[in-house]
């Protein structure tokens, strides 16, 4: 962890003070970063412990919601990569990206960074400086071996870990360039939303840029093969709710037993609003397509991005996710 990044862009989750030197005590460095410390917020005399190089802001008392999430992701952290196909995280990449500038100046937030394969090693590689913020300290272990042991040592060090809850973020105002939120805004109680994103928006600069993702609500499943007629269902919207995947909000049940992870499916004006009650302007939103596999690559290749860019409409009625981009606009309606 580095010490500037303690001073200069995070603060305490439970009153948003910002750090300062004097807050940071019984420092044990490695190198040029702080292995260990205690960091204590003068205003609410909370401490927070620095611990092998991460600081774990965590608010004092963690909602049973975000203990439960945490104690889930904990025990997946390993099993989380497995789950995650290629094909779709190359779209949703793309999509997250387009339009968004980075340059060696840019300083980024990675919310729910997981265990950063998909986001924060790359990121790292395109940015000046990386905040990885996760609720789950195992989750961002991993995201620290992984960078150690796979990335050059000046990218891996761009990188700083942060153990925190995205309902209660512990950072400065206006000091980010990019916030990345990939796949997390679905995981969280969904009266917590605006007040999250709210967060999310103060914290950037005011040229910043939020790149996020979640399910979509809209998605279906269904084979296009066998369900031709589905284009032209989905292109006007008539598609009938039944035929969808995904259920409004709760648990995945997995062979009779409930899946301890809670999922909030978002339609794509619910996104839009909930960014616009923020104080985002928001860009777009669009949705990400995966046709079948059962078609060959190639053709998926070439029409995915065709059909998200020329029917958005199909793409928001049907794609898996939702990928949103907005800016700051510093009046949020309430
Ligand atoms: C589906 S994973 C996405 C990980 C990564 N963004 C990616 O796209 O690969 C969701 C991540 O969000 C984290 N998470 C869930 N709820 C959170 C919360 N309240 N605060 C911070 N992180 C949270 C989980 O621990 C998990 O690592
Ligand atoms: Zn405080």
């Amino acid at each position: 962890m580095k010490e500037e990044t303690i001073t200069n862009k995070l603060a305490c989750p439970t009153d948003r003070r910002p750090f300062g030197q004097d807050d940071i005590s019984g420092a044990e460095w490695q190198g040029s970063r702080i292995f260990k410390a205690r960091l204590c917020c003068p205003d609410c005399q909370t401490a927070y412990p620095i611990q092998d190089g991460i600081a774990f802001l965590l608010p004092p008392h963690l909602s049973l919601h975000s203990l439960s999430e945490q104690t889930a992701r904990d025990e997946d952290a390993t099993g989380y990569e497995k789950t995650k196909a290629p094909y779709e995280t190359k779209q949703e990449r793309k999509a997250l990206y387009q339009g968004v500038n980075f340059s060696s100046h840019t300083v980024v937030v990675d919310i729910g960074a997981g265990p950063g394969k998909r986001y924060t090693h790359d990121l790292a590689q395109r940015a000046g400086q990386v905040v990885a913020i996760d609720l789950s300290p195992e989750m961002l272990l991993l995201n620290a071996t992984i960078a150690q042991t796979t990335l050059p040592p000046d990218v891996a060090s761009r990188i700083d870990y942060v153990v925190a809850d995205a309902t209660a973020l512990p950072l400065q105002p206006k000091k980010f360039d990019v916030a990345l939120f990939a796949q997390v805004l679905e995981h969280l109680k969904p009266e917590t939303h605006v007040a999250c994103l709210t967060d999310i928006k103060n914290s950037l600069t005011p040229e910043g840029h939020l790149a996020m993702s979640v399910y979509n609500l809209k998605a279906t499943g269904r084979d296009i093969r066998r369900h031709p007629a589905d284009i032209f269902s989905l292109v006007i919207g008539t598609f009938p709710d039944e035929h969808r995947g995904n259920f409004r909000s709760g648990y995945h049940d997995l062979n009779g037993e409930k899946e301890k992870l809670y999922y909030y499916n978002f339609t794509s004006p619910e996104l839009y609003q909930a960014l616009c009650k923020a104080g985002f302007t928001v860009d777009r939103i669009t949705g990400i397509l995966s046709l079948p596999q059962q078609l060959p690559s190639i053709l998926r290749a070439m029409l995915d991005p065709v059909l998200t860019n020329r029917i958005p409409t199909f793409a928001c009625n049907r794609g898996q996710f939702l990928v949103a981009h907005a800016t700051p606009s510093f009046t949020s309606i309430n």
